[in-house]
C-alpha cells in the first residue's frame, strides 16, 4: 500500500516538474516572439558575425548604434578598383601613395616623431566626373583599411533623433575596425557651412564629427584617417577645411591624361589593335574620365548595331566585331558634349571654373 503511494507521489513529481518545465518553454518563447526588436538584433548579430568573417577581424563587440554603421562597412578585398584602373593623375595618386597608403600599410615607417604622423584628413576636390569617388575605392583597395562608407541619409533617416550617437559609432566602429579609412562623398551635404536654417540635430551632428575628429587627430597610435570628396569645395565650413591637412584637386584631365584614361577604359575590352588614343583624346577637349566611359560606351554600341542590322536583312553573325577608331570618332561627332568640344577647341575656350591653377600656391590660397 505504502509503496504505490510512494509511486504516486514520484509520478506526479515528475508530472508537476514536466509541466512546470513546458510552461516555462512556451513562455520563455513567446515573449521572444512578443519581442520587437528580435528580428533586428537577429540580423545585426547575423551582419556582425558576417563583417568579422568578411573583414577577418575577431568578433568584436558592438553597440547598435555601431551595427547600424557597420552595415556601411565595406571590406577592401571587395572593391575591384584599383590605382591601375584610374587613369592619368599620375602625381595625385604618388602623392595619396605616401601620405596615405603607406602609412596605414607600413605604419612602422612613420613611428618616428611627430613629423611623420601620418595623415588624419584627406579631402578630393573637382568638377563632376573626374574620378574622385573611384579614387577613393582605389586608396581603400591599395591600403587594405576597412572603409566605412558615411552615408548621410542613413545618419539622418529613421534614427533621426540619434544621429549624433551614430557619428559618435563612426569613428568608435573605426577604432575598433582599424586601420580605418572613413569616406564622406558628396561631404559638402554633409559638413557644408553651418546656417541659422539648419535643424538643430544637423549641427549637433556636424560639432560631434569634428570634436570626434580632433580627438583622433591628437592620438598619434590611430590607424583612422577621414577622406573626403567634393565638387563644390566652396561650400564646405571653414572649420572642417582647415582640418583637412591634405586637399587635392581632381581636376578635368589634360590630352595625355585623356590618352591614358581612354587606355585604362579600353583594357580588356574586344577592340581593334590599332586605335589611336592619343588622336581621340585629342577630340575630347574638356572631357571628364565620366564622358570618356560614357563616350566608350556610346561607340561600344555600333558593333552591337551592325549585328542587328544584318539580321534584319536576314544574315547571321555570330558574335560582334572588335571595336574601331571609327567607332568612337563616330560616337564623338553625335554626342552633345563631342560637339561642344569641337565648337571650344576651334574658338580656343576653356571653361574657366575648373582650370588647374598653375602655381600650388593658388591650392594653399584656396584653403585660406
Ligand atoms: N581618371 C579616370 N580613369 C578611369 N575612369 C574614370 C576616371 N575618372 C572617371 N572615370 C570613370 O567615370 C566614372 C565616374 O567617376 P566618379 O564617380 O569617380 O566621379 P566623381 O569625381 O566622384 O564625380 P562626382 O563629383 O559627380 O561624384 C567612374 O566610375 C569611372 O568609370
Ligand atoms: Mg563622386
Amino acid at each position: 500500500m505504502r509503496s504505490t503511494d510512494s509511486s504516486r507521489f514520484v509520478q506526479e513529481l515528475v508530472l508537476y516538474a514536466a509541466s512546470a518545465a513546458l510552461s516555462c518553454l512556451v513562455l520563455f518563447a513567446g515573449l521572444r516572439q512578443l519581442d520587437p526588436n528580435r528580428e533586428s538584433s537577429k540580423k545585426a548579430l547575423q551582419h556582425k558575425k558576417e563583417i568579422a568573417k568578411r573583414l577577418g577581424r575577431p568578433l568584436i563587440s558592438t553597440t547598435p548604434y555601431e551595427d547600424v554603421i557597420a552595415c556601411d562597412v565595406i571590406n577592401p578585398d571587395e572593391i575591384d578598383v584599383e590605382f591601375e584602373s584610374v587613369g592619368g593623375l599620375d602625381e595625385v595618386k604618388q602623392a595619396l601613395y605616401e601620405l596615405v597608403i603607406l602609412p596605414l600599410r607600413r605604419p612602422e615607417l612613420f613611428a618616428y616623431g611627430k613629423l611623420l604622423s601620418p595623415q588624419k584628413g584627406v579631402l578630393l576636390y573637382g568638377p563632376p566626373g573626374t574620378g574622385k569617388t573611384m579614387l577613393a575605392k582605389a586608396i581603400a583597395k591599395e591600403s587594405g583599411a576597412v572603409f566605412i562608407n558615411v552615408r548621410i541619409s542613413n545618419l539622418m533617416s529613421k534614427w533621426f533623433g540619434d544621429a549624433q550617437k551614430l557619428v559618435s559609432a563612426v569613428f568608435s566602429l573605426a577604432n575598433k575596425l582599424q586601420p580605418a579609412i572613413i569616406f564622406i562623398d558628396e561631404v559638402d551635404s554633409f559638413l557644408g557651412q553651418r546656417r541659422n536654417t539648419d535643424h538643430e540635430a544637423l549641427t549637433n551632428m556636424k560639432t560631434e564629427f569634428m570634436s570626434l575628429w580632433d580627438g583622433f587627430t591628437t592620438d598619434q597610435n590611430a590607424r583612422v584617417m577621414v577622406l573626403a570628396a567634393t565638387n563644390r569645395p566652396s561650400e564646405l565650413d571653414e572649420a572642417i577645411l582647415r582640418r583637412f591637412t591634405q586637399i587635392f584637386e581632381i581636376g578635368v584631365p589634360s590630352r595625355s591624361e585623356r590618352s591614358k584614361i581612354l587606355e585604362v577604359i579600353l583594357k580588356g575590352e574586344n577592340i581593334e589593335s590599332n586605335i589611336d588614343y592619343d588622336y581621340i583624346a585629342s577630340l575630347c577637349e574638356g572631357f571628364t574620365g565620366s564622358d570618356i566611359l560614357e563616350l566608350c560606351k556610346q561607340a561600344a554600341f555600333y558593333p552591337i548595331r551592325e549585328i542587328l542590322n544584318s539580321e534584319k536583312d536576314g544574315t547571321r553573325a555570330n558574335s560582334p566585331r572588335p571595336l574601331r577608331q571609327s567607332d568612337l570618332e563616330k560616337a564623338l561627332s553625335t554626342s552633345r558634349k563631342g560637339k561642344k568640344a569641337a565648337s571650344s577647341a576651334a574658338s580656343g575656350l576653356q571653361s574657366p571654373e575648373w582650370i588647374r591653377p598653375s602655381d600650388p600656391e593658388d591650392d594653399q590660397e584656396y584653403r585660406g
